[in-house]
């Protein structure tokens, strides 16, 4: 594989929201935003940190951001060399993503010349609680240079600060900063080392909240001189930097890690290169995610890209990104059904307490299954008051991702040993849940689902949603088939679907036909602020048939078994126009559907829209007055589905691999490779020919 580097060259003070994402590194136990090394807490710089969890007040629960031991500065001659403000010549960042490597390199413009400023960074794959950073300073003039570098506590936070109880020093080479969170006091330790074979001189202090050195040098024309630094983060016991290898050792155990991931993951695409990049840049993004330090745990709608979401975990995991490590990590793949198993006790508790039985998983799932979720999920533009939004109480399909991800686990690994460690229970559980929310008419013979949300949240708490109905039918005939319980198999027969009409097309829940037929710009144009809400009793859309996003499309997408081609094509043709895609997991549903139905170039700029998710700037960053701005790894995930199983078509059918390729017109050829029940396959697809290999 090719190194693939994406670049941007120099600095707008307003690309740092954008870059963060862009830019991320991370190793799943932590994420590190692509922003400057020396941005401060404004320009929303984060080490977060996956899976430990932190309330403050009335504030939402959110992860935590660790003490930022990126922080460098430069100052030469006196005078401070930093962006956004100083001046500069060139600037640029790039990430490998092969050797999962950031970069920026800077040249500041002095009075007496250039000086050059580059740092390499790396949040290393081979050790989930390191960071390596190489600063290197080139004048090309004889300049006195000073490298100011922290472990700045003063962090980025949504809803802090969530750290307390600051310990700052430094001893023996290592500077450190601790500091304990606010309600169940997990220790947070952040350390650090600097090496440097230069002479130079130094000096420690510590602040409040920082740790920090400055290493003062004379720099002769055209010299480098490189700064190593190890940084380790903790929650729980200290990490013992003195036991690691040198960072040269430690940066080629990490390269070494990555090229591990891509001998599989890599996706070539031969006529298009816009779309390989793209796509390989959408598995780096997963890559960085994924819980690899764990056996069970999983990943948020955001990834490790802040706080955003409150770092929770959605059905965006189930449904989106687990075909991908299904696929070819099936150890990741199971840490992430894990998850849902062992946070059962959340979703039994969340079912009880609405009077309901079985399991009812949190909306926004941190850990042991907490929903943190709030009853006030968007503020009003206008009234600046928490609007009461019902996504944490209707919307019900979330237990049917968790047993939708735990079936096709089974059926791809062959791996039973998750149903002995709690799979049955949570299939069961699951199952009671659904028939808890069961209602029958009088007089009626079909059970109906009432008063739920679907995955278009701008019409809330509706009747019969299609894609709520037909996974509740799902999970019914899950748990017959994995249980023989007779009840549930007549369940699922005994669900009301809502019908198609003379068109073909299924009406998204009772009485949406009704909804005044608009189109999406006329909705737009009733806007009175660009960051109103647009669901909601107010909502511009809620009272038209304009959808957030894929619902009726993503039931077909998901369940392609139980429909026909002609009801896929007619739904298809019906709700794109009326979708607005506000959310970034509604163009893979559209793209896969197109797919099936053999449209791959309508297909096409869908497929892109979700590759290119976090490579464009221009994310929805607002809804009402909360930030929602962040990576967006459903996306991601959802564009591997439509190039693997929607242009190259791939399938397991009576454990054989089978693909029907579609591949849009601009792609001569594509090959990838998958890791099936322990063995790895290549797969090469030209133009409508392909073969499979076993390696
Ligand atoms: C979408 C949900 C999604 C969540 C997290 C919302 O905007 O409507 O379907 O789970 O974002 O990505």
């Amino acid at each position: 594989m090719e190194p693939i580097i994406i670049t941007a060259k120099g600095c707008n003070k307003d690309d740092y929201t954008h870059h963060g994402n862009m830019f991320l590194t991370g190793n799943g136990a932590m994420g590190v935003r692509g922003t400057l090394c020396e941005y401060r807490s404004e320009y929303m710089p984060a080490v977060n940190l996956c899976g430990i969890y932190d309330r403050v007040g009335d504030g939402w629960r959110e992860p935590i951001n660790a003490p930022n031991g990126l922080f460098a500065e430069l100052s030469a001659d006196g005078r401070k060399l930093s962006l956004p403000d100083s001046e500069y010549s060139e600037h640029k960042v790039s990430l490998n993503i092969r050797d999962g490597i950031y970069e920026r390199e800077t040249d500041f413009i002095t009075d007496s010349g250039c000086v050059c400023f580059s740092e390499e960074r790396i949040v290393s794959l081979a050790d989930p609680n390191l960071i390596l950073q190489c600063l290197t300073v080139r004048s090309d003039h004889a300049a006195e240079i000073c490298a100011h570098t922290e472990i700045d506590g003063n962090v980025w936070d949504i809803h802090g600060p969530h750290l307390e109880n600051f310990v700052c020093g430094e001893k023996d080479n290592i500077c450190y900063v601790s500091a304990v969170t606010h309600e169940k006091s997990i220790p947070i330790n952040v350390r650090e080392t600097s090496e440097y074979d230069f002479p130079a001189e130094e000096r420690r202090a510590v602040s409040d909240k920082s740790s920090f050195r400055d290493i003062s040098f004379t720099a002769k024309p055209g010299e480098s001189y490189k700064i190593y630094r190890k940084i380790s983060v903790t929650a729980g016991k200290e990490h013992d930097l003195s036991s690691l290898g040198s960072y040269e050792n430690e940066k080629a155990k990490h390269i070494a890690k990555w090229h591990g991931i891509w001998d599989v993951s890599y996706i070539e695409i031969d006529g298009d290169e816009a779309a390989e990049r793209a796509l390989n840049y959408s598995l780096y993004q997963l890559n960085c995610i994924a819980p690899r330090h764990s056996r069970s745990a999983s990943i948020a709608a955001r990834g490790l890209s802040g706080q955003v979401y409150k770092g929770a975990v959605f059905w965006d995991t189930e449904m989106f990104m687990l075909d991908y490590f299904l696929y070819t990590e099936p150890q990741v793949a199971r840490t992430l059904v894990k998850y849902r198993i062992d946070t059962l006790g959340g979703a039994l508790r969340k079912a009880a307490s609405y009077g309901l039985d079985g399991a009812f998983y949190a909306w926004e799932s941190q850990e042991g299954g907490y929903d943190a979720c709030s009853d006030y999920n968007v503020t009003d533009v206008f009234t600046k008051r928490p609007m009461r939004t019902f996504f944490r109480d209707k919307q019900v399909h979330i237990s049917s991702a968790v047993v939708y991800a735990l079936d096709k686990y089974v059926e791809i690994t062959g791996d039973t040993s998750v149903l002995n460690e709690g799979g049955y229970d949570v299939l069961t559980e699951c199952a009671k849940f659904y028939r808890s929310l069961l209602l029958k008419k009088c007089g009626g013979d079909k059970y109906e689902i009432r008063d739920v949300i679907g995955p278009d949240e701008y019409h809330e708490r509706v009747n019969n949603n299609a894609y709520t109905n037909a996974m509740a039918r799902f999970v019914f005939r899950a748990a017959a088939k994995y249980t023989g319980s007779q009840e549930y198999k007549a369940l699922a027969d005994e669900i009301y679907m809502p019908k198609i009409n003379n068109d073909g097309v299924i009406e998204q829940f009772d009485g949406y036909f009704d909804l005044e037929d608009c189109c999406i710009d006329e909705v737009r144009s009733r806007l009175l602020d660009p960051k109103e809400y647009w669901g909601g009793a107010y909502g511009v859309a809620a009272h038209t048939q304009v959808i957030k996003q894929a619902d009726v499309v993503a039931m077909l997408s998901m369940l392609p078994d139980e429909f026909s081609d002609d009801v896929k094509k007619a739904n298809l043709k019906y709700y794109e126009p009326r979708t607005e895609h506000g959310s970034s997991l509604s163009a893979c549903m559209y793209s896969l559907l197109s797919c099936a139905v053999g449209d791959p170039e309508f297909a096409y700029p869908l497929f892109m829209k979700s590759a290119e998710a976090d490579l464009r700037p221009g994310g929805k960053e607002w809804a009402g007055l909360v930030y929602i701005g962040g990576t967006h790894p459903a996306a991601e995930g959802g564009a591997w589905k439509v190039a693997i199983f929607g242009f190259a078509g791939l399938e397991i059918k009576n454990s054989e691999i089978i693909c029907s390729p579609r591949l849009p017109k601009a792609w001569k050829s594509m090959r990838f490779k998958i890791n099936y029940r322990g063995d790895i396959y290549d797969i090469q697809i030209n133009g409508g020919d392909w073969s499979v290999t076993k390696l």
